[in-house]
């Protein structure tokens, strides 16, 4: 049996402000995706501290901080077959100016002359960080319950 996988994405500051959440959302289902949960939150530093805790040292660490603080995100569970790899290739590379078309960042994204990344959206690079983090943001969601549910039946 196939079993699916579940993963995170998170619309940034950015991507809320400029309005693509419905299209993210879209280009999720209209690949066959399903919404598992999904909601507007107010990012706290403790939880940032969290989901970047490999990259609290890195010296971008601040500028990401404050990023991700500039207003409310949407955090998004996704569940499917080998979805984690396809939501992460659907953000495209992390430097928006470097990322193809087609792609969130590739569409929405560019570089700016102030040198600032803005990059729009968080998807989870492996299943184990995808566990990880869906854990942090979705505490109240539990993988094995949405499994007995059948939600891709
Ligand atoms: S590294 O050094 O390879 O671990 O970093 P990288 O994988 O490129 O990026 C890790 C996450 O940090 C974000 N990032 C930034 N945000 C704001 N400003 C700056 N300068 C910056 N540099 C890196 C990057 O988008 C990654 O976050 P996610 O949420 O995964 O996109």
């Amino acid at each position: 049996m196939v079993k699916d996988e579940y993963t995170l994405v998170l619309v940034k500051p950015d991507g809320v402000k400029t309005r693509h959440i419905g299209d993210i959302i879209t280009r999720i289902e209209r690949k066959g995706y399903t919404i598992e949960a999904l909601k507007m939150i107010i990012p706290t530093e403790e939880k940032l501290r969290q989901h970047y805790a490999d990259k609290v040292d890195k010296p971008f660490f601040p500028e990401l901080l404050e990023y991700m603080t500039e207003g409310p995100i949407v955090g998004i569970v996704v569940s499917g077959t080998n979805v984690v790899q396809a939501i992460h290739n659907m953000a495209g590379a992390t430097n928006p100016g470097e990322a193809e078309w087609g792609t969130i960042r590739g569409d929405y994204g560019r570089e700016w002359p102030d040198g600032n990344l803005r990059n729009i959206i968080h998807t989870s690079d492996t299943v184990e960080s995808a566990n990880h983090e869906i854990g942090i943001w979705f505490p109240e969601f539990d993988i094995e319950q949405a499994r007995k549910a059948h939600l891709n039946d």
